[in-house]
Order: structure tokens, then C-alpha cells, then sequence
């Protein structure tokens, strides 16, 4: 049995904090322990308490003065778009056809494939993630390598092959019947394997066929347990074309409900569009929309009316994500800054305790899966991000007229990136320096 003790300032979330006053909506210790036995949080509290229950010694790491928070949750990102990020010059449909279908072309490569999730997982743990939902290329061989990287890391992560068999070019197609075999038999390779999980993953709704949307449609009926994620209200050209694809539905989001792709544990990317209808329909599927703000502002897309969403009368549950590479920054810091912008285009601020919330706990919440892991509540997974808010000389010098730990967070999120990491444990293990050898 490994045991290890942790030592720092701990902060974890109990629910989304109304206001930066609002402090029982988290626990926090400035001289907290955290004991971890075989990958899991078993007691956390004041260190002196957790120490004072050992008996006897066990390997101590001290990171005080440094922030202890359960890793970060990226809840949509595209894997195989790593050297997509930083294209120039394009809104959503050019930039999938000029740049992102050719590059997942390269997919079909297993060693392409290998090498990119290794880099990949690599990067988003050197800042601060410890678990993604992840979209893999249209080929199986991009899921496997996917899911063998992230079982190699015992990291918790979601992922699923996408399904596509048209409007896009042959390269990156599948069929109806080969969609629906493979995504069957990678969830029966996969789902549930050590901490991996299955997202049945039919791109949008241009590029699936009604044939395949039905098959996407069977896989999330004989897989409740599998989350659906694909994409939602981006872009007014794409909304345009899915609408004239599919005549019969109602709008864009009716699409996904007429083939039973609505539910708790589907993930919706960008739903920047949306009518008051479709709000409605997600809101009483419990349907997530995914607010990617660093994609949504690099594609010119629009922007996410976050606090409209969550005080409507039918309120939305939402989720933070870095949709890398649409999104320009691997850091959930970074795509926080963005996401406070964004929100205040609309009028808006978002305090930095809801921030930090949303990419905790909420975030855990919305993809199902805060029993494990967005806390450091004894009993769930051991993924914790070290945080350094002193990091940079303009952090440090900022932080001399900090007082307050909301104010700490907010300049982590306004100035903070991979520098402010200063380690990441993926079910107790440190991990930011890559896989032991
Ligand atoms: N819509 C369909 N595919 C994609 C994608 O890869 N990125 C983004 N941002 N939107 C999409
Ligand atoms: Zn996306």
C-alpha cells in the first residue's frame, strides 16, 4: 500500500459560490493535509489533524505555501488537433475543411496517433488537467492510442472515436455500420477499463448522415452509461446548413433530441446560438453546453451568454473547455481569463471563486463524475493541481497587494498559466515531469 502525506494551502469547492463573501461554499486550509493511500484522498482536513492520525510517519511533501485544488477538467478538446492550433484566417466551416479535416487525415497512422496522445496528455498535465473529454479522429486506431496513453497515466479521461460519413473529405469518413461496429467495440475494449470512460462521439450534424445519427442514436440507448459529445450552435453558416440538412427538425437542437442524443450525460460544444426553445430543451434533458471562450473568440464564433444560461428560469448546466485546437491555449487559467471577458462583453463579471469552481467541481458535476474526482473529499481520486501564484515577477509583485484568496485566484486566472503549475498528482502520483521510466 502506498501512503503519502501532502502539505499546502488546500481549496476545494462544497457548491458554486455566489459571491466572493460567499465562504461556505468552500472549505479552505491554510495549513491543510491531504493523506493519500493507493491513488485516493482518505482524510483531509487542518495538517496538524491528519498528521495526528498517522501511526506512524509517512513520506511528507510540503508545497506550502503554495495552493493545493483538485486538478483541472477540460470538458471538450480535440487530441488530434494539436498541430491545428494557431491556424490563421478562417470562421468555422473554412477552417475545418482548409486545416482540420487534412490533418486528422493523419489519423489513420497508429504511430501518428501514438506519438500526438503521448504529447498530448503530457501537455495537459504540465498544465494543470487532470482529466479531459477528449475527441479522437474519425479512425479507431486515434482512440485506441488515446485511451492506451491515458490507461498508461492512470489518468480519468473521456474520449470517443468521432463518427462522420459525410461533407468532409474521404480521409477522414466512416459508414453508418462502420461507425456504429467500431464505436462498439472500442467501448467494449475501454469503457470502464481502469478509469477510462466512452463518449459516443457523432461529430455534428453535417457530418453525419441521418443513417449514422440513428446509429449514434442505438449506441446511446444500449449505453446509458457512455456520455454523448458533439457539437451545438457554433457558427451561423453551420447552423444554416444543419437546419437545411435536417428540414423536419424544429431548429438545430432538435436534430440531436429527434434522434435521442439529448441527455444528462450529453456534452453540447459552444451552444452560442441558441433560442430560447432550445435553451428549454437542454435545460429539461439536463444536457450540458460546453463553453469553449479562447475557441469561440479565435473562430470568431460569438459569445456564450454564461450567466443568462445559469439564471434563466430553466437553467443550463454548463461546463469550461479549452476545444483546443479551435482554442488557442492548452491552461484552463487561460481559457478562465477569456471566459471572465467574454462575460463581461455581455454585461456580466464572474466572481473568481465560481471560477474556480467551474473548473473543479463544476466541471466534475457537469460531465457526471464529481464522485470521483474535482474535489479533495475523502473517498475520490487523488488528482491534484499545486498552484504557484507568485510565479512570474509581475505575479509576484502583484500578489504583494493581494489579501484576500479570491484576489489570489483572480490574478492565477488573469496572469497565470503552465508557469504557475508547480506540480500535478494523477491518482497520488506526481506527474508534471512526464511517465516514470
Ligand atoms: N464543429 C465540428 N467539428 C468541430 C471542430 O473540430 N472544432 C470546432 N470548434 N467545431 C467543430
Ligand atoms: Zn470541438
Amino acid at each position: 500500500m502506498t501512503a503519502l502525506l501532502l502539505r499546502g494551502r488546500t481549496l476545494t469547492f462544497l457548491r458554486e459560490p455566489h459571491s466572493v463573501a460567499d465562504h461556505d461554499a468552500y472549505a479552505y486550509e491554510e495549513d491543510g493535509g491531504l493523506l493519500i493511500r493507493d491513488g485516493r484522498i482518505v482524510a483531509a482536513g487542518a495538517y496538524d489533524t491528519v498528521r495526528g492520525q498517522l501511526a506512524e510517519p509517512i513520506e511528507t511533501i510540503d508545497h506550502r505555501p503554495h495552493l493545493l485544488l483538485p486538478g483541472f477538467i477540460d470538458a471538450h478538446v480535440h487530441y488530434v488537433q494539436m498541430q491545428v492550433i494557431a491556424s490563421y484566417g478562417a470562421e468555422l466551416l473554412d477552417w475545418l475543411n482548409t486545416y482540420t479535416f487534412p490533418e486528422e487525415t493523419k489519423f489513420r497512422d497508429a504511430q501518428h496517433g501514438r506519438r500526438i496522445a503521448r504529447l498530448f496528455l503530457d501537455e495537459v498535465i504540465r498544465h494543470g488537467t487532470t482529466t479531459v473529454a477528449a475527441y479522437c479522429s474519425v479512425h479507431r486506431q486515434s482512440a485506441e492510442a488515446f485511451f492506451e496513453e491515458s490507461h498508461q497515466r492512470n489518468m480519468l479521461n473521456i474520449a470517443g472515436k468521432v463518427m462522420m460519413d459525410r461533407n468532409a473529405p474521404d480521409g477522414v469518413l466512416d459508414t453508418p455500420r462502420s461507425g456504429y461496429d467500431e464505436t462498439k467495440a472500442l467501448i467494449a475494449d475501454w469503457h470502464g477499463r481502469g478509469r477510462q470512460l466512452y463518449a459516443i462521439t457523432p461529430r455534428f450534424a453535417i457530418t453525419s448522415s441521418p443513417a449514422q445519427m440513428e446509429m449514434a442514436g442505438a449506441l446511446a440507448a444500449e449505453h446509458p452509461d457512455c456520455h454523448v459529445q458533439t457539437h451545438l450552435s457554433e457558427n451561423h453558416a453551420e447552423i444554416r446548413w444543419a437546419e437545411e440538412l435536417y428540414p423536419e427538425a424544429a431548429d438545430y437542437t432538435d436534430i440531436y433530441a429527434r434522434y435521442g442524443l439529448l441527455g444528462k450525460k450529453t456534452l453540447l460544444g459552444h451552444c452560442i446560438h441558441l433560442s430560447e426553445r432550445e435553451a428549454d430543451a437542454l435545460s429539461e434533458s439536463g444536457s450540458v453546453a460546453v463553453f469553449c471562450p479562447t475557441s469561440n473568440l479565435f473562430l470568431g464564433s460569438g459569445l456564450f451568454d454564461y450567466q443568462r444560461y445559469r439564471k434563466r428560469a430553466k437553467p443550463l448546466r454548463i461546463a469550461a473547455a479549452t476545444d483546443v485546437g479551435g482554442g488557442t491555449n492548452y491552461s484552463m487559467l487561460r481559457t478562465m481569463d477569456e471566459g471572465y471577458k467574454v462575460i463581461a462583453l455581455n454585461g456580466e463579471k464572474l466572481n473568481p471563486l465560481a471560477s474556480f469552481w467551474q473548473l473543479t467541481r463544476g466541471n466534475a458535476e457537469a460531465l457526471s463524475v464529481a464522485d470521483r474526482v474535482g474535489t479533495l473529499e475523502p473517498g475520490t481520486d487523488a488528482d491534484i493541481v499545486v498552484l504557484d501564484a507568485r510565479a512570474t515577477p509581475a505575479m509576484r509583485l502583484r500578489m504583494e497587494t493581494a489579501s484576500t484568496l479570491a484576489e489570489e485566484l483572480f490574478l492565477l486566472q488573469t496572469l497565470g498559466d503552465d508557469r504557475a503549475v508547480r506540480e500535478v498528482y494523477v491518482a497520488g502520483r506526481a506527474a508534471k515531469d512526464g511517465l516514470p521510466l
